[in-house]
């Protein structure tokens, strides 16, 4: 707004009217204006904090409190006006303050800056943000699980450099997937403990002039105590690059499940069918059924990674305190949070949803995938595990030459390479079921290594959800 007008903040030392573009650029409302209610309950409880402290009559506080509601409930019934002036949030509730309680409005502000004001919200609202996104992480988890125990049994080849290696259950690959949102919930739950330190009462940069109690203020806001330098805490956006970390390597984890979801359901492979429900179709091709919410998943990854080194290039270099440059912190975390919690709970339904084809998966293992199996035979023998090596890579070569499976080798030439390779040992050897069974070991891909793999993931996921949920 060009107009020198009474509602904005800051005008009593200017002369001269804001050139609307530069008001333009400086308006932050568009961006901020979600943080209404964390604005409002910041508000209150400096309202409480400033009666404490002496500076405001219980009259004043009551009147200060009532008007606080009165705006928090015109935002929720969705009828809150902003005006031209609303330079941002914090502008924005103090101005309708004013309208409806008068003069007494004016002093809410009282030994408290915006730059306090907003570093206490944006830590407020990301609090709630972490809570809704470990939530959608852990019905991710809950998703991948029940795959894990509805697939049981299937089995697949397992892939090392995109070529087929091993044989494993299609539960393990499922359960690869479930660890790491295991991960990024740990790490969103430490992030969290960071992001709960009150910064409120630093005010400008300095600290407030009045005899706030800061401890208080912080249990009054559910924040686990104060920030130790009222500097840096005007300055300090480690928790919203913290959060964009998590964010970034949960992007990661998201893009890299999806591109083998992508490929597991392609005509090639053939192993996976998404349901219609979350497949989309082509404008031109007829047959297509593509997997768009994985693709996007592994899309919007890019951006995830982009909003992490955004923000950090921000934040480099900045000199003491304050900078106007720390208004750029928010939008790439509410794009990083908008983003996930439009994807989480589509890939938990499409994972939900998705029908899987045991025979086509089984059928694809190659008698190759079984060659450690023949050299692990050769070693309980006596035979040292690199000689064991070359002798199973000479039977691979021969039954390339042949054009033939390591199961459709001729006896001779198993025997002519080792005696141990006997008619009974090959029978039992060259069946993918032996090479699960062989892989016992705790977090191997053996039926029940992985059934104890899915006990222990759903303790995982009881003992988290129960541990935020206090
Ligand atoms: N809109 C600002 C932000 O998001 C609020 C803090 C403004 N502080 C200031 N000194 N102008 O960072």
């Amino acid at each position: 707004m060009a107009e020198k007008s009474g509602m904005q903040l800051w005008g009593g030392r200017f002369a001269q009217s804001t050139d609307p573009r530069m008001w333009a650029l400086n308006a932050s409302i568009m961006t901020d204006r979600r943080l209404a209610f964390h604005d409002i309950r910041g508000s209150q409880a400096w309202v409480r904090a400033l009666q404490r402290a002496g500076v405001l009559t219980a009259e004043e506080a009551e009147t200060l409190q009532s008007g606080l509601e009165a705006v928090a409930a015109e935002f929720a019934e969705g009828q809150f006006v902003f005006a031209p002036t609303d330079e941002d949030i914090h502008t924005a509730v103090e101005r309708r303050l004013r309208e409806l309680v008068g003069d007494v409005a004016g002093k809410l502000h009282t030994g408290r800056s915006r730059n306090d004001q907003v570093a206490t919200d944006f830590r407020l609202w990301m609090l709630d943000a972490i809570a809704a996104l470990d939530a959608a992480i852990a019905d991710l988890q809950a998703a991948l699980l029940t795959r894990a125990e509805a697939d049981f049994g299937a089995l697949l080849p397992g892939y090392t450099h995109l070529h087929q290696a091993q044989p494993i259950l299609l539960s393990h690959w499922w359960l690869a997937h479930f660890w790491p949102l295991a991960r990024d919930r740990e790490r969103l739950a430490q992030a969290r403990e960071r992001t709960a330190v009150l910064p409120l009462g630093a005010a400008a940069l300095a600290g407030t002039a009045y005899p706030i109690d800061r401890q208080a203020l912080a249990a009054d806001l559910g924040f686990r105590t104060v920030t130790p330098n009222s500097i840096d805490a005007v300055s300090d956006r480690d928790f919203a690059a913290e959060f964009l970390f998590a964010a970034a390597l949960l992007g990661v984890h998201l893009s890299r499940l999806a591109e083998g979801v992508i490929l597991f359901s392609s005509a090639e492979f053939g192993f996976l069918t998404l349901s219609d429900a979350f497949s989309t179709g082509s404008s031109l091709m007829p047959q297509k059924k593509n997997p768009d919410a994985f693709e996007l998943a592994r899309g919007k990854s890019g951006a995830l990674i982009g909003a992490l080194t955004g923000l950090l290039a921000t934040l480099k270099g900045l000199p003491s305190a304050y900078d106007k440059d720390l208004q750029e912190d928010k939008a790439p975390v509410f794009r990083a949070f908008d983003d996930l919690m439009a994807l989480l709970p589509v890939l938990a339904d499409a994972l939900r949803t998705l029908g899987i084809h045991r025979e086509r998966m089984a059928d694809a293992v190659s008698a190759a995938t079984l060659a450690t199996d023949l050299a692990d035979h050769l070693v309980k023998q006596g035979v040292p595990f690199r000689e064991a090596h070359h002798i199973v890579g000479r039977l691979v070569q021969q039954a390339e030459a042949q054009g033939v499976g390591l199961d459709a080798l001729p006896l001779e030439i198993y025997q002519a390479e080792h005696p141990a390779f006997t008619p009974d040992a090959l029978a039992s050897l060259l069946s993918p079921q032996a090479s699960l069974a062989q892989r016992a070991v705790e977090g191997g891909t053996a039926p029940e290594a992985v059934q104890a793999q899915i006990a222990k993931a759903k303790e995982a996921l009881r003992m988290r959800n129960v541990k935020n949920c206090e």
